[in-house]
């Protein structure tokens, strides 16, 4: 049986490491959406064009050919640059870009077109509200910012990309301000989501709960269409 998983919720909540694991167990298709803006971001960086400037930004969507590939790898006209996607001068403009109508109209056609084919779980911020209203279920992951905050830091420490945890601080506050605050599909939960605090709960313990709510869904799906 095909199903849908979203799971969207504020920056640096833990949504991807959680996905990652829950596609990774349960045979799904992880797709992550924040890195489809990141990488925009990226060319947009790399062509010298400011971020702030929507209609320069609008402007390159002609030229930007994103894909996902398995092992999480990000590819913009066939470069690979998972890595510069997570340094945080991206972090630092990803929201301008997340917020231009034509670029997510341009992201979110692909986002359906890759979530049409198989059983996903796709992480974003407008996943259950907007690229797939329909889906099985709805999560919107959140926790305080102070761990948000701690959880990317060492994130990124661990990747080898420099950073302070004020700077992260100052990141995570603003792009939820951004990203809540935008006219076109903001960041809120959907009204049929679940609720996931995990400011107090480790990865494991995330994984158990989202898989729980996924196995009730599914059953509830298979009994309907017995
Ligand atoms: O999940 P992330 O931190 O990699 O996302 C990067 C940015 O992209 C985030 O600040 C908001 C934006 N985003 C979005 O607006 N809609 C999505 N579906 C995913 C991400």
């Amino acid at each position: 049986m095909k199903i849908t998983v979203a799971i969207d919720g504020p920056a640096a909540a833990g949504k991807s490491t959680v996905a990652k694991k829950v596609a990774e167990i349960k045979g799904y298709t992880y797709i992550d959406t924040g890195a489809m803006y990141r990488a925009f971001t990226w060319y947009c960086m790399e062509k010298g064009v400011d971020c702030q400037n929507e209609a320069a930004c609008v402007a390159l969507i002609p030229e930007v050919h994103i894909k996902l590939r398995p092992g999480h790898i990000v590819l913009c006209n066939d470069r690979d640059i998972s890595k510069e996607i997570r340094e945080p001068r991206v972090s630092g403009n990803v929201s301008y870009i997340a917020s231009y109508k034509d670029i997510r109209l341009f992201l979110v056609d692909q986002q359906r077109e890759m979530a049409g084919k198989h059983s996903v779980i796709m992480d974003g911020r407008d996943i259950g509200t907007y690229v797939l209203p329909n889906a099985d279920v709805k999560i919107f992951q959140i926790a305080s910012v102070e761990t948000r905050a701690i959880r990317r830091y060492d994130e990124n420490i661990s990747k080898g990309i420099p950073c302070t945890l004020e700077e992260i601080e100052e990141d995570v506050r603003k792009r939820d301000y951004i990203d809540s605050h935008r006219d076109f599909a903001p960041l809120k939960p959907a009204a049929d989501s679940i609720l996931l605090d995990t400011s107090f709960m480790s990865v494991d313990e995330v994984v158990e709960a989202v898989i729980e709510i996924i196995d009730k869904k599914v059953a509830e799906k298979e009994a309907n269409n017995a």
